[in-house]
């Protein structure tokens, strides 16, 4: 419906429509006469930056704030020069909300050398009620905050952000709504992130996202697909399912269908070449998901599988509702069943009551998986978490060195996962010209593999083989095969 809206012809002097996504579209089209007067004000057009803190879910967010601020009218333009600036926030650890205070103090700066500038912040960290009554004592200058639950409101709080000054604040609790529709910028033409679910259900005791994002909510597996099919049209070849927790999409929808069973639909669509997911909690993974990827030509051969802790106890404490043993045996018969698939990880070290013998675990797991890569964290007290007010808080210098010894191991499988890819022949999605050298690309593996190469800039958004010869640790370098 979108794509077939004209927003020049959409009549302003009325009052909005209350349905969605009609409202929004309304608001569009007056964001654009607001921009289009400034703009004429100011003898130039304005530019609009979003910055993106956090998680594939955010930057997939950050697309949605784009298409607005673009349809508004706005050009995109690096931060310094940018007259709308949002940052879409991040909570999940306390460094998070640290950076956006320290980015924030460089843009006050700003704003006093652009009078016309707008400033505001969206996102999981205004979920928050401690930082958003920070934000209205001591950062009166930012102009719109709001959060996770309206975000499809964007057009509307805009309009009204343009047309007035002060500060605007609008945080939901919660909400059961899914608004479909909106425009979207996608930051790359050939892959895209598309949502599946939206929110948490699982509690796990040190984490602040069902705080933030909210129950549970599936999008309809028709929603879904038709996005994926626009997209494939479009040329999109490579999507991203994006959930906090995939392996129980809808389960709650008015007519439920498994996770396993939406992908099967997924990998229907032409065009569409490969499949990725993210994330998945592994007391949820489900036998027919392992069948539906040993079967499937487009599922990617990679699983991010977050471990959070290799010890029992810890596990329980966090409420991962599995155990070791558990986790290495769905382990043990996903490799049996998928030979090929690369495994990757979430871990947290320094959790409340961790115990050196509990690392101990963490290291033996980690050492057995042999993962292809881990992310690993310190653990981040987070208020109204139930950990945030558990006993036993681990000295922080025990954590750091328990930290650095994770990681070696980590580094070290790592590497040694890699290599065994040497002097194989691999499809590579290629997904830029380098950085550094522009006579080569880069690209990706089904393995979520990175791979260097020389190579033409025409070939960004191809799919090609590639000779995968020189093993750099996390990534290889290689040449491409003539067809
Ligand atoms: N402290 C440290 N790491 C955390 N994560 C979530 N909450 C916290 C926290 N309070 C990590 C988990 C999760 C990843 C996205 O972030 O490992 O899988
Ligand atoms: Fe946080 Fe656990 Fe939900 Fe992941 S599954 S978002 S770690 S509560």
């Amino acid at each position: 419906m979108y794509k077939e809206t004209d927003f020049k012809k959409i009549e302003i002097n009325t009052d909005p429509p209350l349905t969605e996504p009609e409202r929004q579209y309304y608001y569009i089209a007056l964001c654009r006469e607001l921009v289009r007067r400034e703009a004429e004000r100011l003898g130039r057009p304005l530019t609009c930056c979003v910055t993106t803190f956090g998680c594939q879910m955010n930057a997939r967010d950050s697309e949605k704030l784009t298409g607005i601020l673009k349809e508004a009218g706005f050009a995109e333009a690096g931060e310094e020069q940018a007259d709308f600036v949002i940052y879409n926030t991040c909570t999940v650890r306390e460094n998070a909300n640290l950076k956006v205070y320290g980015h924030l103090g460089l843009l006050k700066h700003r704003k006093k050398n652009n009078p016309s500038m707008r400033i505001a912040l969206c996102g999981c960290m205004m979920q928050e009620p401690e930082v958003v009554e920070k934000l209205k004592k001591s950062y009166r200058f930012v102009d719109l905050i709001f959060g996770t639950h309206n975000i499809y409101k964007f057009a509307e709080l805009l309009a009204e952000t343009l047309g007035s000054k002060g500060q605007l604040i609008d945080v939901w609790e919660g909400t059961g709504q899914i608004v479909e529709d909106l425009p979207v910028e996608r930051k790359y033409p050939f892959k895209s992130g598309v949502n599946i679910m939206f929110g948490c259900n699982n509690f796990c005791s040190y984490c602040i996202v069902p705080y933030v994002r909210g129950r549970e909510r599936s999008r309809r597996p028709e929603d879904i697909l038709k996005e994926i099919e626009t997209l494939a049209a479009e040329g999109v070849c490579e999507v991203m399912l994006l959930g906090q927790n995939v392996n129980s999409y809808g389960k709650t929808l008015e007519n439920p269908i498994s996770f396993a069973e939406l992908l099967r639909r997924v990998e229907r669509i032409d065009g569409i070449a490969r499949i990725r997911f993210m994330t998945s909690h592994p007391k949820d993974l489900s036998e027919e998901l392992i069948q539906v990827m040993r079967e499937s030509k487009k599922i990617c051969r990679h699983l991010h599988l977050p471990l959070q802790s290799g010890s029992t106890r810890i596990l329980q404490a966090m409420n991962r509702k599995y155990t070791k043993e558990q986790y290495l045996e769905l382990v043990a018969r996903i490799r049996r069943e998928i030979p090929d698939i690369s495994l990757t990880t979430d871990i947290i070290v320094g959790f409340p009551g961790e115990t050196e013998k509990d690392f101990l675990e963490t290291l033996d797991v980690v050492r057995r998986v042999r993962y292809d890569n881990a992310y690993t964290f310190i653990y981040s007290r987070r208020t109204g978490t139930p950990a945030a007010s558990m006993e036993n808080q681990v000295p922080e210098e025990e954590v750091k060195s328990r930290f650095d010894r994770l990681l070696a191991l980590v580094q070290k499988n790592a590497k040694a996962q890699t290599a065994r890819f040497a002097d194989t022949v691999q499809e590579v999605l290629i997904e830029e010209v380098n950085k550094h050298d522009t006579a080569f690309l880069t690209g990706r593996t089904s393995n979520n593999l990175l791979v260097h190469f020389p190579g033409d800039a025409s070939l960004v958004g191809s799919i090609r083989r590639v000779r995968l010869e020189a093993s750099k640790g996390f990534y290889y370098m290689g040449t491409l095969i003539s067809e």
